[in-house]
């Protein structure tokens, strides 16, 4: 198999200045482990008992992409489309079946049109590359995105994206619609996206503000939940819970920081905020103007860096969060602890995000039971009918397609929590991109 799926890529590749040992990788050829490895984010799915893929292919161009989909079509495999490697369930790089992993690590170029007010960004590139070759050429334009620089172009914002600026961010139409939110692996491999850079001021403040729970934390936080939504678009407010100190249950420090970006000078933030907020939200905290050029920062992806964290992450999305918080902040946990609630806030709906992570492999069972455990109890506060989730923090719990296919009906238990009404519509773009669902995975869109 491995000499004739190696001829199928080659007469099917455009590109010959690229021998094909440059690009496609066999189990047995030394650089498989280390680039398999390179973009593993969470060390929970690097074990043995993983299924690993047949072949690793690193596309330079379009040509070795769509050899890959017709080779692997013709092989029986499926295929698995990796950028950045964050998938919280690992979905880009670890499959039930027999597939092949498609690696955008060598697309990664990126074009920046400050006339035109627009840039091309190849899958595979960063969101801190991105960040940065923006900031070269500007320091008065900026993209809405996630705000941790290792997180790829390719799955981010095609599973949606939230970051400091994007209050500022508008949707589009079918297909182009679909893979803004509705996960792009689901219909094709993404090999770059033109996207329009947004105005941003040449100076941005930011504070951070943290209070432990004897200090008022929960107080401070139903306060944000009130004004959240009042507060001008340009003001991106952040809350983030932490343990940060879990020597023992009863005697840990847990502490809300809210941090925030403001797209304007400091001196401008005062006023601003002391209109939305007479009561002076947060402006006890200390106030930094900064060059926003400056503030972003490049971590490039590393092909052969080590995985750097093994966690599990789930997320809700709510109308309001009434639950009393000084009990759950300190709900029974392992030792390790809960790490990182994060509530961002559009308008009058809030994104949860909770995270546990850990450092030995013979805890993770101990961990998953604890996060279900949270799930279950915060279901009486949060969205129900359905409870609804951010695709980007993926999470197999909310139900799986078996081996890849599955019922309209049984994908709705998922689906719907996902994307609620679009959900149908997605199934409609699905079914008239890739009717004989080849692009699929354990949460793709199904064909009825
Ligand atoms: P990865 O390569 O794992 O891809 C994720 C999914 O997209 C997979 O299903 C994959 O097959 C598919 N895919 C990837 N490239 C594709 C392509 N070119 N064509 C088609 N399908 C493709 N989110 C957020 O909104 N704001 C934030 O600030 C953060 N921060 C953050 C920090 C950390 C440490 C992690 C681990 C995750 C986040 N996220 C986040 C979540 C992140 O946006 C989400 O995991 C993205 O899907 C990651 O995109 P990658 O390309 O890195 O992942």
């Amino acid at each position: 198999v491995d000499d004739s799926f190696l001829q199928c890529i080659s007469s099917h590749s455009q590109n010959h200045s690229k021998t094909i040992s440059e690009f496609v990788l066999a189990k047995n050829t030394s650089a498989y482990s280390s680039v398999f490895q390179s973009s593993v984010r969470n060390l929970r799915f690097l074990n043995t008992s993983t299924t690993k893929p047949e072949f690793i292919i690193t596309p330079f161009n379009e040509s070795h992409i769509q050899a890959a989909i017709v080779c692997a079509k013709a092989y029986d495999m499926q295929i698995r489309i990796r950028s950045g490697g964050h998938d919280y369930e690992g979905l880009s790089y670890v499959s039930e079946e027999k597939f092949v992993l498609i690696d955008l690590v060598n697309l990664r170029s990126i074009s920046i049109d400050i006339e035109k007010e627009n840039a091309w960004v190849e899958s595979g590139a960063t969101l801190g590359e991105f960040y940065y070759k923006i900031a070269e050429k500007s320091n008065v334009y900026g993209f809405p995105a996630g705000s941790c620089p290792t997180v790829g172009v390719g799955g981010h914002i095609s599973g949606g994206g939230f970051g400091t600026i994007f209050r500022k961010k508008s949707m589009g139409e079918d297909l182009f619609w679909a893979i803004r939110g509705g996960g792009g692996a689901s219909f094709g491999v993404i090999f770059s996206w033109k996207v329009r850079l947004v105005q941003i001021p040449p100076s941005v403040t930011v504070f951070k503000v943290a209070k432990t729970l004897e200090q008022g934390a929960s107080k401070l936080l139903q306060k944000w939940q009130r004004i959240g939504d009042k507060l001008p678009e340009d003001l991106f407010l952040h809350a983030a819970t932490e343990v940060v100190n879990a020597s023992s249950n009863n005697n840990k420090t847990i502490r809300v920081s809210f941090d925030s970006l403001y797209l304007g000078e400091a001196g401008k933030l005062v006023p601003v905020s002391q209109q939305a907020n007479p009561q002076n939200f947060c402006l006890t905290g200390q106030l930094n103007s900064r060059a926003s050029s400056k503030q972003n920062q490049i971590m490039l992806r590393n092909p052969f860096q080590k995985p750097d964290w093994k966690g599990y992450t789930k997320s809700f999305l709510s109308r309001d969060i009434r639950t009393d918080l000084d009990t759950l902040w300190r709900k029974d946990e392992p030792d390790s602890g809960l790490r990182n609630t994060i509530p961002s806030q559009k308008r009058k709906i809030y994104k949860i995000q909770y995270m546990v992570t850990w450092d030995k492999e013979e805890e993770t069972e101990q961990h998953l039971r604890w996060m279900r455990s949270l799930y279950s109890y915060m279901a009486p506060y949060v969205s129900k009918s359905p409870r609804a989730a951010y695709l980007n923090y993926r999470d197999l719990d909310l139900g799986r397609n078996k081996n890849g296919n599955t019922s309209f009906a049984q994908a709705s238990v998922w689906g719907l929590k996902y994307f609620k009404n679009n959900f149908k519509r997605l199934v409609k773009v699905k079914t008239e991109t890739d009717p004989s669902n080849f692009f699929r995975n354990e949460q793709s869109i199904p064909v009825p």
